[in-house]
């Protein structure tokens, strides 16, 4: 969308005198007007929060399992699937008339203890055992997950990312994947899923062309990848080259591909300043990347990784403690579950956006 219907969305709304903070519409309807679809991660452990969950509903049209998906909460033995904390989910979801998107199915983190000894078996055993869990997991939910995260963070800094996966099978862990996804559930979307690949910081810039070269090649090979999810964690402190992210889109647009945008939280770390000042930095950081990535009519989807300040990864990663001892505040609502810039930031990228079919 050129700049100018996004300066007339602005004004329209500074004119009719919305706060341009936010409109009191929800989120998930300024996305939804538009085609696209804006959803958040929830954990197991906060489905008691009641007001979490009605803010979940009120602003979110679907939701992903923040751990419940992965082989760590889903695989507590070889011979035991545990599917109550993912069940949970899906009942949540079912219940509120929301979409359920699956994470995730290969990666190298949240692995159980016993899994290690098997892939550092044959490759034969790794593959059997990927196969099993892949067809076990996705036949029990079919197109009630319409969309899987089947790969997560896949590449590395030269390369395929090492670790268990791709140490015992290499690429084939990849397609084994996706095949075997499809055949579970034809009609899911089956997404590659990959991190730090927004920025102008040159690893990053690395990354995506790495990445298009191995899209084009699963592509070639007739692995069933529907789309890219862009995890979108992004950094303050880490620019935003937009013609660099527009090019990189429209190259994966190009290749017949979906765009999803699957856990956007920005990370203030290193912003100094009071809490208000942080927000409005955190809301403009975010504006550089959706005003590039929604004109983009590839990208379908909008997911933050989590809703409120309440709950986030980043407060438990060092990459998200502050020099000061202060909590990052990644998230669209404030920890009392108030709209932040960041929420405002988002609806008026929803409301400038083009609709998509
Ligand atoms: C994170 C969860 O949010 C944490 O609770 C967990 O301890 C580690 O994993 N990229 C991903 C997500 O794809 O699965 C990660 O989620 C965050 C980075």
């Amino acid at each position: 969308m050129s700049l100018s219907r996004r300066t007339f969305v602005a004004g329209a709304l500074a004119l009719s005198g919305a706060p341009l903070a936010r409109a009191a519409e929800p989120l998930r309807s300024l996305a939804a007007r538009q085609g696209i679809e804006f959803g958040c991660a929830i954990s197991s452990r906060h489905l008691g929060e009641a007001d979490l969950m009605e803010l979940v509903s009120r602003e979110c049209a679907g939701i992903v399992p923040e751990g419940e998906g992965k082989w760590a909460s889903l695989r507590p033995s070889q011979d035991i699937f545990n599917f109550a904390p993912l069940d949970a989910i899906a009942g949540l979801a079912r219940g509120r008339g929301l979409a359920l998107r699956g994470h995730t199915l290969l990666w190298q983190h949240s692995l159980p203890d016993w899994l290690a000894r098997i892939l550092s078996d044959t490759p034969e055993r790794a593959e059997e055992v990927l196969i099993h869990h892949v067809d076990r997991v996705v036949r029990r939910y079919g197109g009630f997950i319409r969309c899987w995260d089947v790969v997560n963070e896949v590449l590395g800094d030269g390369g395929l990312r090492p670790g268990p996966w791709v140490d015992a099978l290499g690429l084939e862990a990849v397609t084994i994947a996706f095949a075997a996804s499809r055949a579970a559930s034809p009609n899911t979307r089956l997404i590659l899923n990959e991190t730090a690949i927004e920025s102008a910081a040159g690893p990053h810039a690395q990354r995506r062309h790495a990445l298009l070269k191995l899209m084009e090649t699963l592509l070639s090979r007739g692995v069933p990848m529907d789309g890219l999810g862009i995890q979108a964690h992004l950094r303050c402190s880490e620019p935003i080259d937009q013609g660099e992210l527009r090019r990189f889109l429209s190259d994966v647009g190009g290749l017949g591909l979906d765009i999803l945008i699957t856990e956007l939280d920005v990370n203030d770390a290193e912003v100094s300043g009071d809490p208000e000042r942080r927000d409005r930095v955190v809301a403009d950081h975010a504006s550089r990347f959706l005003d590039v990535v929604l004109d983009e009519l590839a990208v379908k989807s909008v997911y933050c990784w989590g809703l409120s300040d309440r709950h986030s990864w980043l407060h438990h990663h060092p990459a998200g403690w502050r020099a000061d001892g202060a909590r990052t505040r990644p998230l669209p609502f404030d920890a009392g579950l108030v709209a932040k810039p960041l929420a405002g930031a988002l609806a008026r990228a929803f409301a400038g956006a083009r609709w998509r079919p």
